[in-house]
């Protein structure tokens, strides 16, 4: 694109212009309409103004002549014809002379010649002179009626008056409406300006958001208008990012700090071993490093179903038909005995990925054989619409306040206890989340004594 000259050129003016401010832009377009708008309307009033004026005369020479006819029709024509607003008159005889006229007016050259005279009485219409060659230093209206007689009546009136009437308002129009123009620019600008001043303090506030990193929000204008809209809604998207942040810092603080203890053990033994190697029983040492590896392997291996879990937003990685009368007793079948299994003959499948439900049931089990006492109970049914899976223990069970909060990423309610067996707390938070993935629902409840987890997925 940019080797192209001519396309560059063409295209330059437009870019001038949308570099512009959108108040100039706005101002000027309005300008330019408004420009437009107040040379027409002055054309216009010049031009009905002109006509008005011009046929106020016309009648008014046209009343005269009349009246002059009606006289000498009477044969009352006085010797000094007289007329109170100036108008000229002039009777002309058959032979063409003049045989009447106004005081001050040419008694011997008619204004219009026979010719011209017949020409305007068949017209009808009033018709502009030049007066210079009958000595009158200005353009005059003239009406020509005949009278009896074959007489003929000549009126007519400087239009002079009209002239500079019709220049007046020119002038007037022509330094007013420029004026009113900048006045008109000047308001747009200075309302412009204001109604995009609520999105310059957003951007102000955007601003200090990015410079500072304290304020979080954008000042929402009072105004409840279209700016206003905007910030409330660029309001609850900086909520929500700082949320996911939020979670995310907690998450990588939870999770290193979860990562320590293990370290510390680790080097702690390694540290013993090393300094005292006399009498040291290095199998016991591997086993005791073993286990902390494995432990830190598990939190590894959470983690990362957690991330993945996160990635994909809620969605599922894989969507084919799962049989859970087929995958539960084969994920149980490593527990032996601990577990028992009552499934049901009919089939049951469910949409979604195999694995992330299998890694649900084991998370389950693995919480439930940490607490039982008696062998856990896995159950499979379909009920309505949904396929439900519980799994059972009598251990101590838990709390109905804390049962919501252990779904959360590392809850641990025994860490105490039995830490060396548990987890990080991450094991329900994995299975919540991949069940709601699946469309399903998890809630944990009394099974009196003990736990009784249920799983809902719908049914494909
Ligand atoms: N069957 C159960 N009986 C009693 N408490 C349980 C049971 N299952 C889970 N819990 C409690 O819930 C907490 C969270 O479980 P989980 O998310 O699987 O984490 P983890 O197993 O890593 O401790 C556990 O620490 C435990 O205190
Ligand atoms: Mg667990």
């Amino acid at each position: 694109m940019e080797a192209d000259p001519p396309a560059r050129g063409r295209r330059r003016p437009v870019g001038w212009w949308r570099r512009k401010s959108l108040r100039f832009r706005l101002t000027a377009v309005a300008s330019a309409v408004l420009a437009v708008a107040l040379a027409v309307s002055a054309w216009v009033m010049v031009g009905v103004l002109g006509r008005s004026l011009i046929s106020a005369i016309d009648d008014s020479i046209y009343q005269r002549a009349r009246e002059t006819v009606s006289l000498s029709d009477a044969e009352r024509l006085p010797d000094e014809l007289t007329s109170p607003d100036g108008t000229l008159l002039q009777v002309i005889d058959g032979a063409g002379r003049i045989t009447h006229a106004t005081t001050g007016t040419d008694r011997l050259v008619p204004l219009l010649d026979a010719r011209e005279r017949a020409r305007a009485i068949q017209k009808g219409q009033a018709r502009f002179l030049d007066g210079q060659p009958y000595g009158i230093p200005h353009v005059l209206r003239v009406r020509v009626l005949s009278a009896d007689r074959n007489r003929t009546v000549i009126a007519a009136r400087p239009f002079s008056e009209v002239q500079a009437s019709i220049t007046t308002t020119g002038h007037v129009l022509l330094v007013g409406t420029p004026l009113l123009l900048v006045l008109l620019a000047g308001a747009s600008w200075v309302i412009i300006g204001r109604t995009l001043r609520p999105i310059a303090s957003l951007r102000r506030g955007a601003e200090e958001i990015t410079d500072t990193a304290r304020s979080r929000r954008l000042p929402v204008p009072e105004a409840r208008d279209e700016v206003h809209s905007l910030a409330v809604t660029l309001n609850d998207m900086l909520a929500r990012l700082e949320k996911a942040d939020a979670r995310q810092r907690a998450l990588v603080s939870d999770a290193a700090h979860e990562l320590r203890s293990p370290l510390a053990s680790i080097r702690l033994q390694l540290e013993v071993a090393l300094g005292h190697p006399e009498g040291q029983d290095w199998r016991e040492t591997a086993e005791g490093v073993l286990e902390d590896t494995m432990r830190l392997a598990r939190l590894a291996e959470d983690l990362l179903a957690l991330a993945r879990l996160d990635e994909r937003g809620g969605a599922l990685a894989r969507r084919e038909p799962v049989e859970l009368d087929q995958l539960v007793p084969q994920t149980t079948e490593r527990y032996g005995e601990a577990v028992t299994v009552k499934v049901g003959h009919d089939p049951i499948v469910v949409t979604g990925d195999a694995l992330d439900l299998g890694r649900v049931l084991v998370n389950l089990v693995d919480n439930a054989l940490r607490h039982t006492v008696a062998p856990v109970v896995v159950e499979l049914r379909a009920a309505g619409a949904d396929a439900v899976l519980t799994v059972t223990d009598d251990g101590p069970g838990i709390p109905e306040a804390d049962r919501e909060r252990v779904f959360d990423r590392f809850t641990r309610l025994d860490s105490a206890r039995s830490r060396d067996d548990g987890g990080a707390g991450l094991g329900l938070a994995i299975v919540r989340e991949t069940v709601h993935a699946h469309g399903g629902a998890v809630h944990l409840e009394d099974a009196s004594p003990g736990l009784r987890a249920v799983v809902r997925l719908p049914l494909s």
